[in-house]
């Protein structure tokens, strides 16, 4: 006999151990900026500030997670994006607060990109209306070691720039980890992650001309050999739930770590029609981080990382 009635949160736990997923898995973002407070594109997360990181880290800590991803949201910006490469930007002082409070008990990823820096909002240097890949790629090698001098355990860049592992990896020596974003496809599931990071406007922003087409997994296989090839720890795919072909391809394929990143966009969704009741939250957040796990994610990246570490 089927008992009919079994508590939720039993349920959930024995989704994710048939999925053989652990808080070791999970990795929770964590948004620096120095206006704090609740993000409104994605009800229920919030950004913090240089002062308060290491409080807002340790409720993190608190519910077990040890990986987090820190995204910078400056004050200024200008058109090269150059506040982000500063030694005192506010990733770097955000990343040296965290590590004298946690040290290696907190696993540091820093997001390594321009857009939340510069005027135009591409994830590149431009000239003349084009993202100039080459001259991005010093840019990106500049950040990347900042980042490490303040002590970050994994850069990861997101630009999705030609040669950004190789660059980096030459900047930076062999010390420190990469995580390439490898197969970031264009997507407008990024639009709530954007709409925090731009107080006004530039939200649909085209970075086609650099990022994966959805509808191209072979671009996608490819672009992930060549940053295992130029010496990736670690590649990433994004978005996660229409892409999780692509994470067992990747796998399979590839018998090498993949982190899947579940954005801003997928959070939203999820949130909004759990706002107007249309669907059991606790529920989807719980299948969707299963489901990604077991399509082949060794880390996941996930806005609902600390919500369902309780079930593990
Ligand atoms: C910056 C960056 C973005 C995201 C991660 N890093 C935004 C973008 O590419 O426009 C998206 C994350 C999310 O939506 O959760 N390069
Ligand atoms: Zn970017």
């Amino acid at each position: 006999m089927q008992q009919v009635q079994r508590d939720s949160s039993e349920r959930y736990r024995a989704a994710f151990a048939a999925a053989g997923l652990h808080k070791e898995h999970l990795i929770f973002p964590v948004f620096v900026s120095d206006r704090q407070g609740s993000i409104s594109s994605m009800p229920g997360m919030s950004m913090t500030s240089v002062e308060k990181v290491a409080d807002y880290v340790q409720a993190i800590a608190g519910a077990g997670i040890s990986s987090i991803i820190v995204f910078g949201i400056p004050k200024t910006r200008d058109n090269n994006g150059s506040p982000a490469a500063s030694n005192d930007g506010i990733v770097q002082q955000a990343v040296r607060a965290i590590k004298s409070s946690f040290g290696s008990s907190m696993n540091v990823t820093t997001d390594v990109c321009v857009c939340q820096y510069n005027l135009s909002g591409h994830c590149g240097i431009l000239r003349k209306d084009r993202v100039d890949n080459d001259a991005t790629l010093e840019v990106l090698a500049e950040i990347a070691k900042s980042h490490v001098e303040a002590g970050a355990d994994i850069v990861a860049p997101s630009s999705m720039m030609d040669g950004q592992v190789r660059a980096i990896k030459n900047a930076i020596g062999r010390k420190t980890k990469i995580l390439s974003y490898s197969a970031k496809h264009a997507s407008s599931l990024y639009t709530p992650f954007r709409s925090a990071a731009f107080a006004n406007a530039r939200l649909q922003i085209d970075k086609s001309p650099y990022q994966v087409s959805y509808a191209n997994k072979r671009q996608a296989m490819m672009e992930i050999e060549t940053d295992i090839n130029e010496g990736a720890d670690m590649v990433m795919i994004k978005p996660a739930l229409a892409y999780l072909d692509l994470v067992r391809m990747a796998k399979d394929k590839f018998r090498f770590p993949i982190a899947v990143q579940n954005v801003s966009g997928e959070y939203a969704m999820i949130k909004a029609a759990a706002m107007h009741g249309l669907i059991d939250e606790e529920e989807w957040k719980v299948c969707s981080i299963a489901s990604i796990r077991r399509a082949g994610a060794d880390r996941i990246i996930s806005y609902f990382s600390l919500d369902v570490a309780k079930y593990l």
